[in-house]
């Protein structure tokens, strides 16, 4: 049993099948007989399907899994096994009398993922996780989360795509595309405007229906159209007042009306208050399942409270999941999913995922470069992924710097080595005197950093061709990071400092490599450095993808999908935001276990956060209003150069296309990212100075050559909420559609012109 099942195991529903009745005969065959099947259910078998079976439910099958569907064997209906993601099947490695070990791919983060801009590879992480999904026996990955980055302190910003929508909806796209041809499930989540950790079971978020529909909602909308992930699930929070799982807006008018939604919508795990709300709602099913939502529904249904066709509707939805699963239509559990070709795939989104953000030459590596001293705890204790319900599964691919390094065909200062190994000891028994915890939430104190003194220093600058520091932050579900987290600490100032100074005065170069979560403090000291590469968080191959951009065997192409602020504070969210609230650790609050008590002082940025900001998150505020950024959104340094040609323009009907000719201008082969960015003309609403409406990445492009690359969307995409119309409306004018390198750079321009104003 993983340490959360322990956790809620006190919660766990006793499922047990109830009452069998005379029409025993009827069994499941699929979509088509589902009415069927509904009619000979008892009530009480019908209240069990829209509930889990318990956090007990698939521990014996498949232990360390997240969940699963309520099965009812006389009528023919399986569990249908879901799983945690997004970027490992989470799933214990060993099971009780069984010498196997069950191995899964640890893929890099999602916001790794979103920095290659690549669509392809977001599929083919997809493709990789569900095949590992199908051929261990499960059918559902709950995966991939989709919020919006607004805050880079969020706790589960890695495990999101981007503080842009469109971004962010089309990789979660491209990865629930590729995840669901394997015939596995995907689950889009946490709808919506899950933006904070901090009293996650508790926190009102506050936005306007126009930020809501353009940013927190519009990357939802994108993958739902573009993919239609067979479930959806909602956040354990509150948005505008109402819990998410209990919002008939969210869950039915916006998603189901309006979007044309398919699939099942279920609750976060224990998430919301009122089980019968969330009914009436349009949250079809309940995860895990709890004995008192049990108890709530049946007793509505009972007394009229809860029509039974609402209830029945709901479990159409869970029924037609069971009919689209791969435990209903029969495959084979092979057990043996192809973890080789997966950690290659993974590697390759890894060093694709890694974005050049200053560098004087130094990077790639001359071949002269064969000795490097590597500083820095993250150097020898590399993160690669986020904190979570970690532990159950050990890669057994998991690649170190240090190694990535030394298959680089590199040697690695040993003496340098040493003394870090020694200090990471020597710090560790400090932090815990008593040995580390067997599992934790929130991301374990890291050892402070090491600053070697000016001898030993100039010493190694004398021996080595380049020193590498490495800064590294990990961040984890249920806990926000603080404010101070954003900043370096003085032992990584200084010791940034001490070793630019050392190798500086030997003549050599010093590499910064950064290790994260999400966006960092990094104006202050990037003079210090002279290349700085943000290889976020690489999963099991980050040693070898992080080799594989600086050797230069990988031309770096990735591009940022946040703001590098200047400070934190910058931005108009961040006031806004936790960020000065140690984490608290309360269990049953976390889970949703515990009933939320209105409070009579609600605490601000705790009990309920005002998103003031409105539309100006990320680069749609520093664009518009003209303030400073250390790194911008979508920037990104290559090995060579490229020049753009817009080729045409046009506005077809409803569909706008541009052409544009990328050309490789450098001497080496590399990859780009178009990101094209559309200025309105002023109408009735106010808004950024240019958003991304549409992205394209080159195929790898020889020097002198070039692609031309066909980038489209919707003429409406153009568009901006009114809320006092409750209408989408584009307005008059010229439209100018920018074709860039970043959020901050313009590359070429086309102008199109919009007749007449539409609305929708
Ligand atoms: C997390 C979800 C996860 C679920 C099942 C929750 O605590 O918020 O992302 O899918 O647990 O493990």
């Amino acid at each position: 049993m993983t340490e959360k099942k322990m956790i809620v195991a006190g919660m766990a529903l006793v499922a047990g099948l109830s009452a069998f009745t005379a029409s025993a005969q009827v069994r499941l065959k699929g979509e088509g007989n589902i009415d069927e099947v509904i009619s000979a259910m008892t009530v009480e078998e019908k209240v069990h399907m829209v509930l889990g079976t318990g956090m007990a439910g698939p521990d014996a099958t498949f232990p360390g899994t997240a969940g699963s569907t309520y099965p009812i064997e006389r009528l023919g209906i399986p569990a249908v096994y879901l799983a945690d993601g997004p970027h490992q099947l989470w799933m214990n490695s060993r099971r009780e009398f069984d010498s196997k070990t069950y191995y899964t791919t640890e893929y890099p983060t999602s916001l790794t993922l979103s920095a290659t801009w690549n669509r392809e590879l977001a599929s083919k992480m997809g493709k990789g996780l569900g095949e590992e999904v199908r051929d261990y026996g499960l059918d559902v990955l709950l995966a991939p989360g989709l919020n919006l980055v607004r805050n880079p302190l969020g706790g589960r910003a890695h495990e999101y795509f981007s503080e842009d929508p469109v971004l962010g909806g089309k990789m979660a796209a491209a990865y629930v595309n590729g995840l669901q041809s394997t015939g596995a499930g995907a689950c889009i989540k946490h709808f919506v405007a899950n933006n904070q950790e901090t009293n996650r079971t508790g926190n009102d978020a506050q936005v306007s229906e126009r930020a809501l529909r353009e940013l927190y909602l519009k990357s939802f909308e994108i993958a739902v159209k573009e993919a239609q992930p067979w479930t959806l699930m909602t956040s354990y929070g509150i948005v505008n007042g109402t819990y998410t799982p209990e919002s008939h807006f969210l869950c039915t008018e916006v998603l189901r009306d309006e979007w044309g939604y398919d699939g099942v919508v279920m609750s976060d795990w224990n998430a919301g208050k009122d089980a019968v709300a969330s009914m009436k709602a349009g949250n079809n099913m309940m995860q895990p399942g709890q004995e008192r939502q049990y108890k709530a529904i049946l007793a509505a249904v009972k007394n009229g409270e809860l029509s039974e066709d609402i209830l029945d509707a709901n479990v159409r939805e869970v029924l037609r999941l069971v009919c689209r699963s791969l435990t209903f239509n029969g495959r084979e559990i092979t057990n043996a999913p192809d973890l080789k070709a997966h950690a290659a795939d993974a590697r390759v989104i890894g060093g694709e995922g890694a974005v050049l953000l200053q560098n004087d030459g130094v990077l790639p590596f001359a071949p002269s470069v064969k000795n490097v001293a590597l500083y820095g705890i993250a150097s020898y204790d590399i993160i690669s992924g986020g904190m979570g319900f970690g532990g159950v599964n050990i890669s057994p691919f998991t690649v170190s710097l240090v190694e990535g390094l030394r298959n680089g065909g590199y040697n690695v200062d040993k003496t340098v080595q040493k003394a870090y190994s020694a200090h990471i000891q020597a710090e560790t028994r400090r932090i815990f005197p008593h040995g580390k915890p067997p599992f934790s939430l929130v991301p374990l104190q890291r050892p402070d950093e090491l600053v070697l003194a000016a001898e030993p220093l100039a010493a190694a600058a004398g021996q080595n061709d380049v020193a590498i520091i490495t800064l590294g932050r990990k961040m984890g579900e249920a806990s926000d990071l603080m404010s101070r987290q954003f900043n370096l600490t003085e032992g990584e100032r200084k010791m940034i400092e001490a070793v630019s100074e050392a190798y500086h005065a030997a003549g050599k170069k010093v590499v910064v490599i950064l290790n994260l979560s999400c966006a960092l403090e990094t104006a202050s000291w990037k003079g210090q450095a002279d290349a700085v590469l943000c290889a976020f968080q690489g999963g099991e191959q980050i040693g070898n993808s992080i080799t594989d951009v600086l050797s230069g065997k990988v031309n770096p192409s990735g591009k940022l999908p946040v703001t590098f602020a200047v400070n934190y504070g910058d931005a108009p969210a961040d006031k806004n935001f936790p960020h000065d609230i140690e984490p608290v650790m309360d269990f049953s609050a976390l889970f949703g276990m515990k009933e939320n008590q209105e409070k009579k002082d609600p605490v601000r940025n705790v009990d309920y956060t005002v998103y003031e900001e409105s539309i100006y998150v990320g680069y749609r505020y520093f664009d518009t209003f003209g303030k400073e950024v250390s790194f911008p959104f979508g920037f990104g340094l290559s090995y060579t150069t490229f020049g753009y040609e817009i080729i045409s323009s046009a506005i077809d009907g409803d569909r706008c296309e541009l052409k544009v000719k990328v050309t490789n201008t450098g001497k080496v082969a590399g990859k780009d990212v178009v990101q094209l960015y559309v200025s309105a003309p002023k109408g009735k609403l106010e808004k950024p100075t240019k958003e991304l409406k549409a992205f394209g990445k080159t195929a790898l492009l020889a020097p002198g050559e070039s692609e031309v690359l066909t980038i489209g969307w919707n003429v409406m995409d153009m568009a901006s909420f009114n809320e006092k119309t409750s209408a989408w409306e584009l307005a008059k004018g010229t439209y100018q559609w920018h074709v860039c390198s970043s959020s901050a750079k313009v590359e070429a321009t086309a102008t199109q012109k919009i007749a007449k104003e539409r609305t929708m």
